[in-house]
């Protein structure tokens, strides 16, 4: 199928202009004013913007997860990705400790294969290492195209590996051109508080908050940068939420050194306050949580100043019902919320419109950057020419408002009920197909496809 987006506003992570664009079989063929093709399909793009899909480079899909499961599997998860613009994702394999890396492999392709709808690829949890372990990591980065190894400095006696272990790993994968990505929290910490306050009978989701101050975020994050200063390893973190984990990627910069920083656009938009409606904070219930408007504001902050590249969701719903174990204790609670299907919507409208950051930042910390760190670029995350015709079409006055009732997630409540948001995503293309048309998926379980990735950038 050929197909010809006309006269649309062309945007990249470095600059936008007015032209057309046209796309056969699965990839970008020409770019440029007044094109003259005999294309299978029109799209007239006035008044719209044209940029890449968006890559959302953390979601949790089908993911075993605190006695139960996330309730977006990769059918449901990625056509909700597509519906608002965001054609490939990049989900998590846990290693299960004491089993190896390829059968955790095994279990996550049997979850993806022949069901995801958008592309994906996955980072690999590596949550118990030791010698077998570290040529398994080798193996992934060789020949299995994940290049991206995910830790845990929390959750201990599930995910979480020492800091013995993470130097090691980091020595591996900087070997091999890999990166290690890290939750940092401290575990022992945050354990510790929740202890103490499940003791004292404090036992509302409240207490999540309470229990996972900013110092926890900030102390391991300064921990990661210095091990990855030390072993030389490229790393990235995920899900920063506060101005003081920032602060310690800011001082490492001192040293010349970079760390890659993704937040997500819940940590942009919300905060605690949320936490204080009873058990309807659940619904918010994730690790890190949210916080102040003063991290709020240095998150932004950090994004003009190329200090976080990288815009996700950390996407890891649970349906009500799921919530509710968690009634009569906080910690029982399935950390994580929906949000896969908003992320460029949200972040359009609340970056672009609001002022907060340029149209071609939007692209970039949509898109184009995870691309670049994860080892998929160009192929993903820009329009030029050979790329993957993965476009948006998006119209940036449309005014909605977002609600359970119209959402695609598999998910009985959204955390954004009543948001009114400006702009919408009209038409989505993965690889030169048309995905979203008239607010209709066209495509199907299959159609997505597992992106191999090359070894990881260490300076973008
Ligand atoms: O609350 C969260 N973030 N749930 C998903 C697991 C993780 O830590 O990313
Ligand atoms: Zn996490
Ligand atoms: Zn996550």
């Amino acid at each position: 199928m050929s197909i010809l987006i006309k006269n649309g506003r062309i945007v990249t992570a470095s600059s936008s202009f007015i032209a057309d664009i046209y796309t056969e079989r699965e990839k970008i063929v020409a770019i440029g004013k007044d094109l003259q093709y005999d294309a299978d399909k029109i799209i007239d793009a006035t008044g719209k913007l044209v940029f890449p899909g968006g890559i959302d480079p953390h979601v949790h899909l089908d993911m075993p997860f605190m006695g139960t499961y996330s309730s977006d599997n990769y059918e449901t998860g990625t056509r909700a990705a597509l519906h608002g613009g965001t054609t490939m994702v990049i989900d998590f394999i846990l290693q299960t400790q004491g089993d190896t890396l390829h059968n955790a492999l095994k279990e996550w392709q049997g979850r993806s294969m022949g069901k995801a709808v958008g592309d994906y690829s996955y980072h690999m949890a590596v949550t118990d290492f030791n010698d077998e372990v570290a040529k398994e990591v080798v193996q992934m980065i060789e020949e299995e195209g994940i290049s991206s190894f995910k830790t845990f400095m929390a959750y201990k006696g599930a995910l979480m590996i020492d800091d013995g272990q993470m130097v090691q790993l980091m020595k591996v994968v900087k070997e091999h051109g890999g990166i290690v990505t890290v939750h940092a929290t401290n575990g022992d910490m945050i354990d510790a508080l929740i202890a103490k306050n499940r003791k004292e009978g404090n036992l509302s989701p409240l207490y999540h908050y309470l229990s996972q101050p900013e110092v926890t975020e900030s102390e391991a994050s300064a921990r990661f940068a210095d091990m990855l200063n030390y072993t030389g390893c490229p790393g990235y973190i995920v899900h920063m939420t506060c101005e003081g984990a920032l602060n310690a990627v800011r001082q490492a910069t001192r040293r010349n050194q970079k760390v890659f920083v993704e937040t997500c656009t819940q940590y942009l938009m919300l905060d605690a306050s949320l936490y204080e409606k009873d058990f309807e904070g659940a619904k918010w219930v994730m690790s890190p949580p949210l916080r102040k408007e003063k991290d709020r504001n240095a998150l932004w902050s950090g994004i003009n100043q190329g200090l976080v590249q990288v815009v996700g969701t950390d996407h890891c719903p649970f349906k009500w019902e799921q919530k509710l174990m968690g009634k009569d204790d906080f910690s029982k609670i399935p950390n994580g919320h929906p949000a896969i299907e908003h992320r460029m919507e949200f972040l359009y409208s609340e970056g672009v419109r609001k002022g907060k950051i340029s149209l071609e930042k939007f692209v970039e910390v949509s898109s184009t950057n995870a691309a670049k760190i994860f080892g998929m670029y160009p192929r993903k995350g820009t329009l030029a020419i050979g790329s993957d015709a993965d476009i948006v079409v998006f119209n940036p006055d449309k005014k909605h408002t977002i609600s359970v009732k119209t959402h695609h997630m598999n998910v009985d409540y959204s955390a954004y009920e009543g948001w009114e948001v400006t702009g919408k995503t009209e038409t989505v293309l993965l690889r030169g197909k048309i995905a979203i048309e008239n607010e209709e998926c066209k495509l199907k379980a299959g159609d997505g496809r597992f992106i191999p990735r090359g070894k990881a950038s260490k300076i973008i």
